[in-house]
């Protein structure tokens, strides 16, 4: 089983996403995406054909191929295991679906303290795939590392108590307005069981986690605190034991910056709302990933280029910066111009 060791010495040693993570010096700006694996692929709509999004999760053959289909098209400096952030919840019984186009659907929401207390707690048997998935790919890619990742609990809360996606998440506010002890019981079950997915993954050979809170930019400054960054930090710490670097994420989340910061994580994920140099001010200390404008793929190439130029330069005063989007690959995106941005970062960052 890897442990912090064999990142020290063995073939990641010299992964420049693992060390620009960790602050050290890099051979060139890492670069990778998040959504990187999906619709945007032609390869990726054909595998899935016929199959659905959360039974793709489960098949280690798919989730292997998927998951490898960007890192062999981009060369891009890391891969992002292919699953989902409502895949454990699938895996340790509750009933949900992903629906196209839509996203996760949950058959009963969650909204009492009796609806908590029925959601188990996950365990490595429950996702036996999720260990082979990691194993079968830590093989394949060498000295190009794993990222595994997990939902954090505000963004999975959001899902289980609206019963699917929500834009304003005011069913989800409201339980944590009026019902304390049900938020409280709530986010520490999804805390415990996303630290748990996230012990699985880094276990079987993940070199590095991401901590998804899409929706926290939802949130005031005081709710974020009060409410919410108790249980990322839970499940931060947790994985944080394993001494693998920690990717903490969150879309519109300009205002909470240095509270998502203060939840642990070594890298704090900065979306394209905030020009990255402030983003490396409210994060001080810590390395920055992002945050090129996902719809600037859709511009001219040297229009997408120049903007990207701007992002590294503002990159250079965290002490690491991962190149990124500032959130997913918009579906609609030509690959080509992911493969003519990985390889511009590249070189425009490598010594001559
Ligand atoms: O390449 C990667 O980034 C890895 C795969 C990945 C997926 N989902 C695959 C996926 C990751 C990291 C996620 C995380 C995820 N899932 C988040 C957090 C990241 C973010 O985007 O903020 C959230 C909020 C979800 C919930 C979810 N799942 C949504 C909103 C959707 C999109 C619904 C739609 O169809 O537009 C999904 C489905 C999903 N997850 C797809 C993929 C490739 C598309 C489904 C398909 O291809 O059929």
């Amino acid at each position: 089983m890897p442990d912090t060791t064999d990142l020290l010495s063995g073939p990641l040693s010299s992964s420049a996403f693992l060390r620009a993570a960790r602050g050290e010096p890099v051979p060139h700006t890492p670069v990778w995406f998040m959504r990187q694996a999906g619709r945007s692929l032609p390869e990726y709509r054909s595998v899935r054909e016929g199959v659905s999004m959360l039974d793709s999760c489960m098949r280690p053959d798919l989730v292997t191929e998927i998951t490898l289909q960007p890192v062999r098209r981009y060369g891009v400096d890391a891969a992002i295991f292919y699953s989902d952030i409502v895949l454990p919840l699938k895996a340790i019984g509750v009933d949900l679906d992903i629906v196209p186009g839509v996203g996760p659907v949950v058959a009963s929401p969650v909204r009492t303290l009796e609806d908590v207390a029925r959601i188990p707690d996950l365990t490595p048997e429950h996702v036996p795939f999720i260990t082979e998935a990691v194993q079968l790919l830590v093989a394949e890619l060498g000295a190009t590392p794993l990222i595994g990742f997990a939902g954090a609990p505000f963004t999975v809360a959001s899902y289980l108590v609206e019963g699917g996606p929500s834009k304003d998440h005011a069913t989800t506010k409201a339980l944590m307005f009026g019902a304390p002890d049900v938020w409280r019981a709530l986010l520490g079950k999804i805390a415990s069981i996303s630290a748990a997915y996230l012990d699985v993954q880094v276990a079987a050979g993940a070199s590095a986690v991401q901590l998804f809170d899409s929706w926290a930019g939802a949130l005031t400054r005081a709710d974020y605190q009060d409410h919410v960054l108790p249980f990322s930090r839970q499940v931060l710490s947790a994985i944080g034991e394993r001494g693998v670097p920690r990717i903490h994420f969150g879309v519109g989340t300009g205002e909470i910056l240095d509270l998502m910061g203060e939840a642990g994580a070594e890298v704090v994920g900065v979306d394209w709302r905030v020009p990255l140099a402030e983003g490396v001010r409210r994060v001080g200390g810590r390395s920055v990933q992002g945050n090129l404008d996902p719809s600037l793929v859709f511009a001219p190439t040297e229009v997408m280029l120049e903007r990207a130029d701007q992002v590294l330069e503002a990159g250079r005063a965290a002490p690491g910066h991962i190149f990124n989007l500032g959130h997913g690959v918009i579906p609609s995106t030509d690959p080509d111009q992911l493969k003519r941005l990985t390889d511009h970062v590249h070189e425009r960052t490598a010594p001559a």
